[in-house]
């Protein structure tokens, strides 16, 4: 049997503060269920991030809609909201969901009266800077016939604990102007996210659309199981989900992912330029790189100080 090891991956920058708060929560044998909730949490609660819990931006309504999931994958129990309003934090819904035998997905009305019966925190998740981001988009896009999707970013999070267990999360706004109702790949079970503990968990950003096509964060995990390092089965992945887009489909979205074994080791792969990573583990302190994606290639390197410094200033700039 192995050593008992611990680590935690998410994907984008904004989840780093909570990744290094949970590395702390790791070693002292914090559950990984608690650690992936908890930094999830965090991103959520942050109002400058744009694409996640308060502070998401909205639907082409001028609603925020929000989707999120849990999994713990010892037990398989899966539990994941979509379409929910003005609940503080979908990520704590979803992991109660997963404690629950039946109406384990819940959506919409439904989920909302669920959450608000059940204590769950209410709050406005439509900030003013979110309601600036919409006007400019709609003054950019809409009201020139133009299309206002691009690209978007979930935070999805798994984590391996000393006990063995992983588990794995996701929370998102979803697509920027989406039809009220439409729903990513991000509360989807093996699609944004999947955990297995005997081997262990995916979880994936980008085009939901897309992304759902290839069940990417299930494919992950059983090529992991088959023997292929995370960084060769998150890799052969993207790879093979873009290459069957472009032929079938003809065309693909942004597919980025990231993965961690049940012995500490991570991937990450991506089709885009700048998608970014936040991992920590027993052997590698709490750090975030930038990838980038040469011919179906994706390495990646420690984030420079300017590049942190740029993108805190983008985040809190003025929106003009
Ligand atoms: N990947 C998030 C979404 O498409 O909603």
């Amino acid at each position: 049997m192995n050593k008992p090891t611990w680590g935690i991956i998410a994907t984008w920058r904004m989840a780093f503060d909570g990744i290094a708060a949970a590395s702390q929560q790791l070693q002292c044998e914090v559950n990984a269920e608690a650690a992936v909730v908890q930094a999830i949490k965090m991103v959520e609660d942050y109002p400058f991030y744009k694409s996640v819990g308060f502070g998401g931006l909205p639907n082409e309504k001028g609603i925020v809609e929000l989707d999120a999931a849990f999994m713990h994958g010892t037990t398989m129990a899966i539990g994941a909201v979509a379409s929910v309003r003005d609940i503080a934090n979908p990520i704590l819904l979803a992991q109660r969901l997963s404690q629950e035998r039946f109406n384990s997905f819940m959506v919409g009305e439904g989920a909302i009266e669920w959450a608000i019966a059940n204590g769950f925190e209410q709050k406005n998740m439509l900030t003013e800077r979110a309601k600036q981001h919409y006007a400019k988009k709609y003054r950019e896009t809409i009201s020139q016939g133009l299309s206002p999707y691009s690209g978007h970013d979930t935070v999805g999070i798994a984590a391996v604990d000393l006990q063995g267990d992983i588990c794995v999360g996701t929370s998102t706004s979803g697509l920027f102007m989406k039809r009220p109702g439409r729903v990513g790949d991000s509360p989807v079970s093996g699609s944004g996210y999947y955990a297995d503990s005997d081997i262990g968990a995916a979880t994936a950003t980008g085009l939901g659309e897309d992304l759902m096509k290839g069940c990417i964060s299930y494919e992950i995990v059983r090529r992991m199981g088959e023997g292929m390092s995370p960084q060769q089965a998150a890799q052969s992945t993207v790879n093979d989900l873009e290459a069957r887009l472009l032929k079938r489909y003809g065309r693909a979205g942004d597919l980025s992912v990231v993965c961690i074994s049940k012995d500490g080791e991570f991937g990450a792969a991506t089709n885009i330029e700048n998608f970014s990573f936040s991992v920590a583990t027993a052997a590698h302190e709490p750090a975030i790189y930038v990838c980038t994606c040469d011919n179906g290639e994706t390495t990646y390197e420690r984030a420079s100080q300017e590049w942190l410094d740029a993108y805190q200033a983008r985040i809190t700039a003025p929106i003009v």
